[in-house]
């Protein structure tokens, strides 16, 4: 079982996948402080050599990436998340930090799936009332994802939320009926 990498081990295959994917990065600690923190929430998906992708839960999870030979399996995608620490109202709720996939296994459903995972570990691992996300107002391809396949609704718009002054719709989603 040594040989098979775990969830921690990948994290700078994911940091490049962010990196590659998003102007919006963190340092590794950040990511190993979600891991660490909420082992449940963060899910990665992975190309083993001559193999299709695969879905892998976080540290210590029965489906702990890996390959048989040894050789790291590639990052194609994962899903950074979190629960909000100190809810203003209260209320548990999860929070997407990042997703990304990479180009080359995109339309493939990664992203839904990811998404999907990461929500019901977040009502059944943490009773979340909700999860929230924020997203740039010109990424059309990740509000279609998030509106009309998960089924997020836009709360409010977050004017100058990123760096470079775009705005950012804050975008949540009810997870009760999960519970
Ligand atoms: N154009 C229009 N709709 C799209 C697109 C697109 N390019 N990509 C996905 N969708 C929608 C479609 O409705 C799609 O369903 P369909 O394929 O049956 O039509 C649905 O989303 C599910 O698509 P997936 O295959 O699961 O999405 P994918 O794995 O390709 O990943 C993602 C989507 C994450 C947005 C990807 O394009 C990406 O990594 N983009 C760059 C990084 C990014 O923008 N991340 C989100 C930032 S916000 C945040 O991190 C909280």
């Amino acid at each position: 079982l040594s040989s098979y990498p775990s969830y921690i081990d990948l994290l700078p295959s994911i940091q490049t996948c962010n990196i590659t994917n998003l102007p919006e990065n963190y340092f590794l600690k950040y990511y190993l402080y979600h891991a660490l923190t909420w082992p449940q929430l963060s899910f990665v998906a992975v190309v083993r050599p001559r193999s299709g992708y695969k879905s892998s839960t976080a540290p210590g999870g029965a489906g702990a990436a890996g390959d048989v030979s040894g050789e790291y399996p590639k990052v194609v995608g994962y899903v950074l998340a979190k629960m909000e620490e100190e809810p203003a109202d209260g209320k548990q709720h999860g929070h997407i930090t990042s997703l990304s996939v990479m180009r080359t296994h995109r339309r493939l459903g990664i992203a839904e799936r990811l998404m999907r995972m990461s929500q019901r570990a977040m009502a059944e691992s943490h009773r979340a009332h909700f999860v929230s996300l924020h997203v740039r107002v010109s990424n059309v391809a990740a509000l279609r994802l998030y509106r009309d396949t998960l089924g997020f609704e836009v709360e409010k718009v977050e004017s100058g939320y990123y760096a470079d002054g775009e705005d950012a719709y804050a975008m949540h989603l009810n997870l009760q009926s999960m519970w």
